[in-house]
Parts: C-alpha cells; structure tokens; sequence
C-alpha cells in the first residue's frame, strides 16, 4: 500500500453510551459517500466492540489477537522469530484489516484480563502510527472516558470529535477531555457534537465552556429503528437526524 500525503486522523470521544459508536460508522458512511475514491480506515479503539455491527462487518482478527501471537513469540525464547515478527506485524495488520468498497476496518479486540489492556493500547498507538499513513481517512471510535487520550494513544489525531449527550456529566466529561487533549494531542480542530437531545428548545440551557458546537441531534427515531432491527448506519435514511447532524459537524469542521 502507498502512503498518502496528507492522512486526515478523526477521533470520536466522550462518556458512555452518547452515541460514539453510531456517529463514528455515520462518520465512515459520510467519508465514503463524499470521498469514493480515497482510502478509509476505521478503527475500532473500544475493547467492548461496537462498531463491526455499526458498519455491518464480521470481525475476523484484531490487534489484540496479533499482539498474543507476538508475545507468545516471545514467551517461547525465540527471540530471532521476534524480531521478525515486528516486522511483520505491520503485514498482520494489512491482512487483519476487513475491507468493504473503500472502506478497511480494524478493531483492537477483547483482551482477557484486565491488565492486558493496557499493552493492547500501547500495540494500537504504535498500529496508529505504522498503518494511518497508508490511508486518507482514518476514524477511531474511542473507549469511553479519557483513559485513551492520556495513554497518548490519540497522539496523531487530527479532528477531535467531542461527543455528549445533554447532560451536565457528558458535557463535563467532554470539557476535561478537550482540555487534557489539549496538552497531549497534536490535533488540529476539535468541536462538540450533542446527541440524543430530548428537547432542541433547551439547547441554550446547556454549559458546554468554549467547546465549539458543531451539531446537535436530536433523539431519533430512524436511528431507535435502527438499532433494534440490527441493521448498519448504511441502512439510516438521508433525512435521519444523525445523518444530517453527523453530515454538518464533519462540514462545520471542514472535513467533507
Ligand atoms: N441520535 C440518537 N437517537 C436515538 N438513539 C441513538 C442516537 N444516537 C445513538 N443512539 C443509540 O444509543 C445507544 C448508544 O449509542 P452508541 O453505542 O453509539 O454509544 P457509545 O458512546 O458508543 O456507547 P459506549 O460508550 O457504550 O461505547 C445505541 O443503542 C444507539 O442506537
Ligand atoms: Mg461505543
């Protein structure tokens, strides 16, 4: 695979259950519909697994699945085979990566205990940086909270999308990860998206400090459908508010 010049990094965080997984596959959606000819990568970065579903792809291998096969490597005492390994990780990705129309897919997998996840997250920062360049388009749907951007693991980002719900604690937790983002991460633009909004008449009822808002969504009725038949965001109608919303965020910011 060729490098592109110029990779365009989109990261999607927040609290719990706002609506990541959802906006970061209607963010891939949007990217392939502008973009068919580029090269878009969109990486699963939650352990808990969400957006294979999103997108509608069958996970067949993930990063963590290559990283124990290195480790048991290593383990052996076969340290030759090691070296080797690292090299070829960059390869395992290639071949791990789920590809549909333009769109690659990888996700960073369930690691056993607890303990692992940390060393899962340090194998994806350097994944990020050995295969993002390979591609025009990257998108992570982050973990909950904002372990992932202390980690530095969303060091290469370049748009943070700050995702919130309209409560005082997603709005919180938006601000904080703006602001430790802020110091850790090179990003270029960061905005807010508000999802799931009850009532679009309390939109200035909500603090959200000098984030900028890009969009906010209401509570939807296409996407309720949706995720109760199973079905893909390639499956949401044009006119669903999240299409909409998630279409003029990735416009405020001058994305697509
Ligand atoms: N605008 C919306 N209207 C209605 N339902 C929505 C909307 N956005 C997301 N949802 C629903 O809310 C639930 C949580 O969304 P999602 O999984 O995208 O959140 P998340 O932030 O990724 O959660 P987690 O932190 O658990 O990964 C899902 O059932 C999804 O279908
Ligand atoms: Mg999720």
């Amino acid at each position: 695979m060729e490098k592109q010049p110029n990779t365009t990094i989109i990261a999607l965080v927040g609290k719990g259950g706002v609506g990541k997984t959802s906006l970061s596959a209607m963010t891939v959606r949007l990217l392939s519909e502008a973009y068919p000819d580029k090269k878009i990568l969109a990486i699963d970065a939650d352990p808990a697994i969400g957006l294979s579903t999103a997108l509608g792809v069958d996970v067949v291998s993930t990063v963590d699945d290559i990283r124990k096969s290195f480790v048991q490597t290593v383990e052996d005492g076969n340290k030759n085979a090691a070296i080797e390994l690292l090299g070829e990780a960059k390869y395992q990705m290639f071949d791990a990566l789920i590809e549909l129309g333009n769109v690659s897919f990888l996700a960073i997998g369930r690691p056993e205990s607890a303990g692992c996840y940390c060393k899962v997250n340090a194998y994806l920062k350097e994944i990020i940086s050995m295969i993002a360049d390979h591609f025009d388009y990257v998108v992570i749907d982050g973990e909950a909270g904002i372990e992932q951007v202390n980690r530095r693991v969303m060091e290469k980002v370049t748009h943070l999308l700050l995702v919130s719900d309209g409560s005082r604690k997603g709005l919180q937790v938006v601000q904080t990860i703006h602001q430790v983002a802020s110091e850790l991460v090179m990003f270029d633009k960061a905005g807010l998206i508000v999802n799931r909004m009850p009532d679009m008449s309390l939109l200035d009822r909500l603090d959200y400090g000098d984030l900028k808002l890009l969009a906010c969504i209401p509570d939807d009725r296409d996407m309720v459908l949706n995720d109760l038949n199973g079905e893909s965001v390639f499956c949401l109608p044009e006119s669903s508010g999240i299409y909409q919303g998630c279409k003029k965020a990735l416009v405020e910011l001058g994305i697509i």
